[in-house]
Protein backbone atom coordinates (compact mmCIF):
# COMPACT_ATOMS: atom_id res chain seq x y z
CA UNK A 1 0.00 0.00 0.00
CA UNK A 2 1.69 3.00 -1.47
CA UNK A 3 -1.21 5.91 -0.14
CA UNK A 4 0.09 8.39 2.38
CA UNK A 5 -1.66 8.39 5.64
CA UNK A 6 -3.05 4.30 5.32
CA UNK A 7 -2.49 3.61 8.88
CA UNK A 8 -4.12 6.43 10.66
CA UNK A 9 -6.78 5.98 7.58
CA UNK A 10 -7.15 2.07 9.02
CA UNK A 11 -7.94 3.51 12.32
CA UNK A 12 -10.57 5.94 11.38
CA UNK A 13 -12.19 2.72 9.67
CA UNK A 14 -11.53 0.61 12.37
CA UNK A 15 -13.01 3.10 14.35
CA UNK A 16 -16.13 3.93 12.59
CA UNK A 17 -16.84 0.30 10.97
CA UNK A 18 -15.04 -2.23 13.62
CA UNK A 19 -13.46 -3.59 10.21
CA UNK A 20 -9.60 -4.05 9.98
CA UNK A 21 -8.14 -2.99 6.75
CA UNK A 22 -5.27 -5.03 7.55
CA UNK A 23 -6.96 -8.45 6.36
CA UNK A 24 -7.58 -6.60 3.17
CA UNK A 25 -5.24 -6.93 -0.20
CA UNK A 26 -3.16 -3.60 -0.05
CA UNK A 27 -2.71 -3.72 -3.62
CA UNK A 28 -6.56 -3.73 -4.74
CA UNK A 29 -7.35 -1.80 -1.81
CA UNK A 30 -5.25 1.18 -2.66
CA UNK A 31 -6.84 1.12 -6.60
CA UNK A 32 -9.95 0.85 -5.39
CA UNK A 33 -9.74 3.38 -2.45
CA UNK A 34 -8.09 5.95 -5.63
CA UNK A 35 -11.78 4.96 -7.29
CA UNK A 36 -13.90 6.12 -4.30
CA UNK A 37 -12.41 9.15 -3.10
CA UNK A 38 -12.06 9.91 -7.12
CA UNK A 39 -15.82 10.01 -6.80
CA UNK A 40 -16.27 11.66 -3.78
CA UNK A 41 -14.07 14.73 -4.87
CA UNK A 42 -11.44 14.49 -2.43
CA UNK A 43 -7.49 13.96 -2.72
CA UNK A 44 -5.83 11.95 -0.11
CA UNK A 45 -6.50 9.42 2.57
CA UNK A 46 -6.65 12.59 5.25
CA UNK A 47 -9.15 14.12 4.01
CA UNK A 48 -11.23 11.27 2.97
CA UNK A 49 -11.04 9.98 6.99
CA UNK A 50 -12.62 13.50 7.93
CA UNK A 51 -15.20 13.11 5.20
CA UNK A 52 -16.25 9.76 6.82
CA UNK A 53 -15.91 10.60 10.50
CA UNK A 54 -18.50 13.74 9.44
CA UNK A 55 -20.86 11.72 7.34
CA UNK A 56 -22.62 8.37 8.04
CA UNK A 57 -23.68 8.59 4.61
CA UNK A 58 -20.12 8.10 3.45
CA UNK A 59 -19.32 5.49 5.93
CA UNK A 60 -22.47 3.67 4.34
CA UNK A 61 -20.88 4.17 0.85
CA UNK A 62 -17.85 2.54 2.00
CA UNK A 63 -19.00 -0.49 3.67
CA UNK A 64 -21.24 -1.07 0.39
CA UNK A 65 -17.76 -0.30 -1.21
CA UNK A 66 -15.97 -3.00 1.04
CA UNK A 67 -18.63 -5.35 0.69
CA UNK A 68 -19.76 -6.03 -3.00
CA UNK A 69 -23.22 -7.99 -3.07
CA UNK A 70 -23.53 -9.78 -6.38
CA UNK A 71 -24.53 -13.08 -5.63
CA UNK A 72 -27.38 -15.34 -7.49
CA UNK A 73 -29.39 -18.51 -6.87
CA UNK A 74 -27.20 -21.61 -7.78
CA UNK A 75 -24.32 -19.74 -8.63
CA UNK A 76 -22.15 -21.85 -11.04
CA UNK A 77 -25.15 -24.87 -11.07
CA UNK A 78 -22.85 -27.33 -12.29
CA UNK A 79 -21.05 -27.29 -8.91
CA UNK A 80 -24.81 -27.16 -7.07
CA UNK A 81 -25.89 -29.81 -9.48
CA UNK A 82 -22.97 -32.16 -7.64
CA UNK A 83 -23.71 -30.67 -4.09
CA UNK A 84 -27.09 -32.04 -4.56
CA UNK A 85 -25.89 -35.54 -6.40
CA UNK A 86 -23.05 -36.51 -4.21
CA UNK A 87 -21.96 -34.06 -1.79
CA UNK A 88 -25.63 -33.46 0.47
CA UNK A 89 -26.26 -37.28 -0.09
CA UNK A 90 -22.91 -38.72 1.66
CA UNK A 91 -22.90 -36.16 3.96
CA UNK A 92 -27.04 -37.48 4.64
CA UNK A 93 -25.68 -41.01 5.04
CA UNK A 94 -23.70 -39.87 8.08
CA UNK A 95 -25.63 -37.18 10.05
CA UNK A 96 -29.53 -37.22 9.83
CA UNK A 97 -29.78 -33.19 10.58
CA UNK A 98 -27.28 -31.44 8.78
CA UNK A 99 -25.39 -28.16 10.04
CA UNK A 100 -24.89 -26.38 7.17
CA UNK A 101 -23.16 -22.70 7.31
CA UNK A 102 -22.98 -20.07 4.01
CA UNK A 103 -20.35 -17.52 5.23
CA UNK A 104 -20.82 -14.25 3.26
CA UNK A 105 -24.35 -15.24 2.20
CA UNK A 106 -25.09 -11.41 0.67
CA UNK A 107 -29.24 -11.54 -0.19
CA UNK A 108 -29.59 -15.11 0.94
CA UNK A 109 -29.35 -16.38 -2.65
CA UNK A 110 -26.97 -18.57 -1.54
CA UNK A 111 -28.42 -20.46 1.44
CA UNK A 112 -31.93 -20.86 -0.05
CA UNK A 113 -30.41 -22.14 -2.86
CA UNK A 114 -28.79 -24.99 -0.53
CA UNK A 115 -32.61 -25.34 1.58
CA UNK A 116 -34.57 -25.60 -1.93
CA UNK A 117 -31.85 -28.63 -2.85
CA UNK A 118 -32.52 -29.78 0.44
CA UNK A 119 -35.92 -30.10 0.24
CA UNK A 120 -36.31 -31.82 -2.73
CA UNK A 121 -34.10 -34.39 -1.52
CA UNK A 122 -34.77 -34.44 2.05
CA UNK A 123 -37.75 -32.40 2.24
CA UNK A 124 -39.03 -34.10 5.88
CA UNK A 125 -35.46 -32.67 6.95
CA UNK A 126 -34.99 -30.59 10.02
CA UNK A 127 -31.36 -29.31 8.82
CA UNK A 128 -30.20 -26.08 10.49
CA UNK A 129 -28.99 -23.61 7.62
CA UNK A 130 -27.45 -20.71 9.39
CA UNK A 131 -26.07 -17.38 7.21
CA UNK A 132 -24.04 -14.63 8.09
CA UNK A 133 -22.65 -11.46 6.83
CA UNK A 134 -20.28 -8.33 7.73
CA UNK A 135 -23.51 -5.94 5.76
CA UNK A 136 -26.79 -5.56 7.76
CA UNK A 137 -28.68 -4.34 4.94
CA UNK A 138 -27.90 -6.98 2.48
CA UNK A 139 -29.42 -9.37 5.28
CA UNK A 140 -32.65 -7.28 5.48
CA UNK A 141 -33.23 -8.03 1.82
CA UNK A 142 -32.26 -11.93 2.27
CA UNK A 143 -34.63 -11.83 4.72
CA UNK A 144 -37.23 -10.49 3.32
CA UNK A 145 -36.37 -13.20 0.30
CA UNK A 146 -37.79 -10.87 -2.54
CA UNK A 147 -35.83 -11.69 -6.04
CA UNK A 148 -35.89 -10.48 -9.79
CA UNK A 149 -35.25 -12.50 -12.89
CA UNK A 150 -31.44 -11.71 -12.90
CA UNK A 151 -31.41 -13.57 -9.56
CA UNK A 152 -33.27 -16.43 -10.70
CA UNK A 153 -31.82 -17.31 -14.08
CA UNK A 154 -30.02 -20.87 -13.35
CA UNK A 155 -33.38 -21.50 -12.16
CA UNK A 156 -35.60 -23.49 -13.79
CA UNK A 157 -39.33 -22.48 -14.18
CA UNK A 158 -40.67 -25.97 -12.83
CA UNK A 159 -38.47 -24.49 -9.27
CA UNK A 160 -39.27 -21.06 -9.51
CA UNK A 161 -42.93 -22.60 -9.59
CA UNK A 162 -43.00 -24.37 -6.63
CA UNK A 163 -40.70 -22.46 -4.35
CA UNK A 164 -42.00 -18.40 -5.37
CA UNK A 165 -44.81 -16.51 -5.99
CA UNK A 166 -44.33 -14.04 -8.82
CA UNK A 167 -45.81 -10.66 -8.37
CA UNK A 168 -45.12 -8.18 -11.17
CA UNK A 169 -41.10 -8.34 -11.66
CA UNK A 170 -40.55 -9.59 -8.16
CA UNK A 171 -40.26 -13.29 -7.09
CA UNK A 172 -41.64 -13.62 -3.52
CA UNK A 173 -40.10 -17.26 -1.85
CA UNK A 174 -42.20 -19.31 -0.19
CA UNK A 175 -42.10 -18.93 3.29
CA UNK A 176 -41.54 -22.35 4.05
CA UNK A 177 -38.10 -21.95 2.26
CA UNK A 178 -37.85 -18.75 4.29
CA UNK A 179 -38.23 -20.30 7.67
CA UNK A 180 -35.56 -22.75 6.64
CA UNK A 181 -32.38 -20.20 7.27
CA UNK A 182 -31.53 -18.33 10.17
CA UNK A 183 -29.87 -15.11 9.00
CA UNK A 184 -27.33 -13.63 11.32
CA UNK A 185 -24.97 -10.37 11.13
CA UNK A 186 -21.30 -11.32 11.43
CA UNK A 187 -17.84 -10.50 10.84
CA UNK A 188 -15.46 -13.57 9.47
CA UNK A 189 -12.14 -11.44 10.27
CA UNK A 190 -13.12 -10.81 13.80
CA UNK A 191 -16.59 -13.03 15.23
CA UNK A 192 -16.14 -16.37 16.68
CA UNK A 193 -17.33 -19.11 14.16
CA UNK A 194 -20.11 -21.66 14.80
CA UNK A 195 -19.03 -25.46 15.12
CA UNK A 196 -20.13 -29.02 14.53
CA UNK A 197 -21.00 -28.02 11.47
CA UNK A 198 -21.16 -30.65 8.08
CA UNK A 199 -20.86 -27.80 5.54
CA UNK A 200 -19.56 -25.03 5.41
CA UNK A 201 -19.85 -22.46 1.94
CA UNK A 202 -17.87 -19.73 1.75
CA UNK A 203 -17.64 -18.20 -1.68
CA UNK A 204 -16.73 -15.13 -3.92
CA UNK A 205 -15.76 -13.75 -0.31
CA UNK A 206 -12.24 -13.53 0.18
CA UNK A 207 -11.45 -12.55 -2.63
CA UNK A 208 -10.31 -9.49 -1.00
CA UNK A 209 -8.25 -10.83 1.91
CA UNK A 210 -4.52 -10.86 2.27
CA UNK A 211 -3.66 -14.65 1.40
CA UNK A 212 -2.91 -14.52 5.48
CA UNK A 213 -6.35 -13.77 6.34
CA UNK A 214 -7.58 -16.34 3.88
CA UNK A 215 -5.33 -18.74 5.53
CA UNK A 216 -6.45 -18.48 8.86
CA UNK A 217 -9.69 -18.28 8.01
CA UNK A 218 -9.55 -21.64 6.16
CA UNK A 219 -8.12 -22.58 9.56
CA UNK A 220 -11.05 -21.51 11.16
CA UNK A 221 -13.40 -23.35 8.92
CA UNK A 222 -11.59 -26.16 9.57
CA UNK A 223 -11.96 -26.18 13.47
CA UNK A 224 -15.37 -25.33 12.98
CA UNK A 225 -16.49 -28.55 10.97
CA UNK A 226 -16.55 -32.13 11.87
CA UNK A 227 -14.46 -34.81 10.61
CA UNK A 228 -15.37 -35.31 6.89
CA UNK A 229 -17.51 -32.50 6.82
CA UNK A 230 -16.91 -29.99 3.47
CA UNK A 231 -16.24 -26.66 2.47
CA UNK A 232 -17.58 -25.58 -0.84
CA UNK A 233 -15.46 -22.39 -2.34
CA UNK A 234 -16.15 -20.05 -5.06
CA UNK A 235 -15.86 -20.97 -8.92
CA UNK A 236 -12.43 -19.27 -9.23
CA UNK A 237 -11.07 -20.07 -5.94
CA UNK A 238 -9.11 -23.42 -4.54
CA UNK A 239 -6.96 -23.81 -1.27
CA UNK A 240 -3.62 -23.72 -2.39
CA UNK A 241 -2.39 -25.19 0.74
CA UNK A 242 -5.32 -27.60 1.05
CA UNK A 243 -3.34 -30.68 3.43
CA UNK A 244 -1.24 -27.91 5.02
CA UNK A 245 -4.75 -26.49 6.23
CA UNK A 246 -6.04 -29.74 7.18
CA UNK A 247 -8.58 -30.64 3.62
CA UNK A 248 -8.43 -33.45 1.03
CA UNK A 249 -9.58 -31.74 -2.13
CA UNK A 250 -12.55 -33.69 -3.31
CA UNK A 251 -13.42 -32.37 -6.52
CA UNK A 252 -12.62 -28.64 -7.64
CA UNK A 253 -14.22 -26.31 -5.24
CA UNK A 254 -15.08 -28.88 -2.62
CA UNK A 255 -12.66 -29.75 0.68
CA UNK A 256 -12.85 -32.35 3.11
CA UNK A 257 -11.68 -31.49 6.46
CA UNK A 258 -9.69 -34.54 7.79
CA UNK A 259 -9.32 -34.50 11.52
C1 LIG B 1 -19.76 -11.30 -3.70
S1 LIG B 1 -20.75 -11.63 -2.27
C2 LIG B 1 -20.86 -13.41 -2.34
C3 LIG B 1 -22.22 -13.93 -2.00
C4 LIG B 1 -22.37 -15.44 -2.13
N1 LIG B 1 -21.50 -16.14 -1.22
C5 LIG B 1 -22.12 -15.89 -3.55
O1 LIG B 1 -21.11 -16.52 -3.82
O2 LIG B 1 -22.95 -15.60 -4.40
C6 LIG B 1 -19.58 -11.34 -0.96
C7 LIG B 1 -20.25 -11.13 0.39
O3 LIG B 1 -19.23 -11.24 1.39
C8 LIG B 1 -19.54 -10.33 2.42
N2 LIG B 1 -18.32 -10.04 3.19
C9 LIG B 1 -17.22 -9.34 2.81
N3 LIG B 1 -16.33 -9.26 3.82
C10 LIG B 1 -16.88 -9.96 4.86
C11 LIG B 1 -16.46 -10.23 6.19
N4 LIG B 1 -15.29 -9.79 6.65
N5 LIG B 1 -17.29 -10.96 6.99
C12 LIG B 1 -18.49 -11.40 6.53
N6 LIG B 1 -18.95 -11.16 5.28
C13 LIG B 1 -18.16 -10.44 4.47
C14 LIG B 1 -20.07 -9.13 1.66
O4 LIG B 1 -20.85 -8.29 2.49
C15 LIG B 1 -20.86 -9.77 0.53
O5 LIG B 1 -22.23 -9.86 0.83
Amino acid sequence: MNLPGYRLFQRTVLDLTGIDLDSYKGTQMERRLQTIMRRAGVSDLAAYARLLSSCPERVKEFRDFLTINVSEWLRNPDKFEELQKVILPELLKRNRTLRIWSAGCSNGSEPYSVAMLLDEIDPAGRHQILATDLDGEILKAARAGIYQERDLRNVSPARRARYFTQEGPNFLLTDRLKARVRFEQHNLLSDPFPTDLDLILCRNVVIYFTEEAKDQLYRRFHAALKPGGILFVGGTESLLKARELGYASVSPFFYRAVK
